[in-house]
């Protein structure tokens, strides 16, 4: 196919309006897959995105495609993650397209996600075709939906297209469109081989298989290649394009989407973002711009609930991080929960999907701790440290201050949630970016958070301060200083390193109380009384009592022997000394998850 009949597209959608179902059908519609071998959803392909019904890994699918006017054309679909965790993936995604369909459920609406993928395609220069999706359904408001659409993109509502995935009402026209719309891909054949890695894929015995657009000159099999950023080189075994199984090729050139494998150990060496060059004298002078090491944004503990379980903890831990390149870990002993790891997330969801996996496909039962964000300490003496684990927050009296991660946050909500939504975001510190009615019933409302406000359940609440309606989605922007303390939770008097959080100063007393009271439900009651205290330094905050359980050992010393008494007091002296060595062991397991969720 000669380059100026290759249009290369992703399709932007909110999660279940129905991107996969669309994708589906023009596999149909371009004949690659008949009805009798659809199997459902045929790109999905992990289990759990499948039961999620979300999409985590971008793939690319190559669809040959003879238009209305006789033409013959290659449609490339690249298909993007669809998660605020998940955001860079796209937008390198979209790197590698001219174009992008925006599909809208015609019943829900725009999402704050689908805005801001939007975003991410307009910056990328991408020609914009929208379509409303779901038109079969009764609740669809296409009309209402594309003049939303229009208030953001311009152009006319009549001119949107509207379909019907599920029924493949009007698939034809948005593949047209893709044709008519969609600029082809330009750039030189001859010129130092250039392609971006839009995605990997760990295969048990493949090794990676890398998802690239060559930008500029070829790659054919056994050329030696060199990833630009992690200097990764190795000789291209199989280079293939996926329509919709793999086809190995012998070439790709400019424009062109394909894979390739070279026996490359871990997605870590082939990283969403990072440039393929061939190594020697053909290579590129400097990499595609935009790459970026992914960055951990959220931390949490994981331990195995049987600590004979941690070796086959790590292992899993290993095979995980060959399939992902963007969730770290290191060892972590934990005073309260034994071994484990500390282990750093895009965000929630991410994190989410990792324990789910750690206990589908591994089976490992995890105790995980209360996710946190990484903070910059900068102590009296200068020195600056990355404080991911709240346990390891200095002496109040060492820090000079502390900055944590800030996020912009866009959220897309109906106009009368508005005051609900802006106060939320005052008591979670936020500072008003930006308001935009993009129509008289949708507001677009900008906020500046801290990331330690949106991992505390901020989601839920904005959910439940507006019935559901609100959307929300947010990037990293800078470092910020604020009036940050630990509390510590003691249990007789002893600090649990599990229970440690980094709080603003203003909700301190706030926080240790709620977490000491909910601890004194869950705690039983032990031989001695048991006191549970907040505190921030050697400050107490907060302070209940688990009381003892009664058990009343003088009634059994008739005739009052005194010496007896005596002995049996002393008796019971040294088991309270004992329980209070063995400190936690008394604690079951179900208080700790059940008190770490609170947090
Ligand atoms: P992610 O993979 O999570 O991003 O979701 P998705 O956008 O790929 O959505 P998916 O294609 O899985 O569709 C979500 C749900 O909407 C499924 O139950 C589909 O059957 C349904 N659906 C998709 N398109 C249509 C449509 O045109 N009409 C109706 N009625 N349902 C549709």
């Amino acid at each position: 196919y000669p380059i100026e009949r290759i249009r290369n597209f992703a399709i932007i959608a909110h999660v279940d309006h129905g991107k996969s179902t669309l994708a589906d059908r023009m596999l149909q519609v371009t004949e690659l897959v008949s009805e009798r071998d659809m199997r459902a959803q045929y790109l999905d392909k992990m289990d759990i995105e499948r039961e999620r019904g979300i999409t985590i890994k971008a793939q690319a699918v190559r669809m040959p495609y003879k238009s209305k006017d006789g033409g013959e054309y290659l449609l490339n679909l690249i298909d993007t993650p669809g998660h605020v965790d998940f955001s860079y993936e796209v937008s390198r995604a979209m790197n590698a397209c001219e174009g992008a369909i925006l599909l809208v459920d015609a019943a829900q609406g725009m999402e704050a996600q689908t805005i801001a993928n939007l975003y991410l395609a307009i910056d990328a220069g991408l020609e914009v075709i929208p379509v409303l999706n779901k038109i079969d359904l009764p609740a669809a408001r296409p009309e209402e939906v594309a003049k939303e659409i229009c208030a953001l993109l311009g152009g006319e509502p009549e001119d949107i297209l509207k379909v019907s995935a599920k029924t493949g009402i009007g698939v034809p026209e948005v593949l047209e469109q893709v044709v008519d719309r969609v600029p082809p891909p330009s750039g030189d054949p001859e010129a130092p081989t250039q392609a971006l890695i839009f995605d990997s894929i760990f295969d048990a015995y493949r090794g990676v298989i890398v998802y690239a657009r060559v930008v500029q000159g070829r790659m054919h099999p056994g050329e030696k290649i060199r990833m630009m950023a992690t200097e990764f080189e190795g000789v291209i075994d199989e280079l293939g394009v996926t329509s919709p199984e793999a086809i190995p090729i012998n070439e790709l050139g400019p424009g062109e989407v394909g894979y390739l494998t070279a026996a490359i150990k871990g997605v870590g060496e082939a990283k969403v973002g990072d440039t393929i060059t061939l190594a020697g004298k053909h290579a590129a002078p400097s990499p595609l711009p935009g790459y970026r090491e992914p960055t951990p944004m959220v931390f949490s503990g994981l331990y195995p609930v049987d600590s004979a379980d941690f070796p086959d903890l790590r292992d899993a831990l290993d095979k995980l991080q060959l399939n992902d390149a963007s969730f770290n870990f290191e060892p972590e002993t934990s005073v309260a929960l034994g071994f484990g790891f500390r282990a750093g997330f895009l965000g929630l969801l991410h994190m989410e999907i990792i324990s789910e996996r750690l206990d589908r496909e591994f089976n490992i039962p995890l105790v995980t701790t209360a996710p946190n964000v990484a903070y910059t300490v900068t102590l009296n003496s200068g020195e600056v440290l990355k404080v991911s684990n709240p346990a390891d927050l200095p002496d109040p009296n060492q820090i000079d201050h502390i900055e944590e991660p800030m996020v912009d946050a866009m959220i897309y909500l109906p106009s009368e949630y508005v005051g609900a939504v802006m106060q939320l975001c005052e008591k979670r510190r936020g500072t008003m970016l930006k308001m935009d009615y993009l129509t008289e019933e949708r507001v677009e409302l900008r906020y500046r958070l801290p990331l330690a406000e949106i991992v505390f359940d901020f989601f839920d609440r904005l959910k439940s301060s507006t019935r559901g309606y609100a959307s929300l989605d947010y990037e990293p922007a800078d470092m910020q200083v604020a009036n940050l303390v630990k509390v510590d939770v003691l249990l007789n008097g002893e600090p649990v390193d599990a229970f440690s959080s980094i709080v603003h100063r203003d909700k301190a007393y706030e926080y240790g109380k709620a977490m000491v009271s909910k601890l004194k439900e869950l705690i039983p009651r032990q031989m001695f009384d048991v006191p549970i205290q907040a505190a921030i330094g050697s400050k107490i905050i907060s302070r209940e009592t688990v009381k003892a359980r009664r058990k009343d050992v003088l009634a059994k010393c008739y005739g009052g022997d005194i010496s007896r008494k005596r002995k049996l007091l002393e008796k019971q002296k040294e088991g309270k000394k004992k329980m209070k060595a063995v400190g936690m062991v008394e604690i079951p397991q179900e208080a700790f998850v059940a008190a770490l969720s609170l947090g």
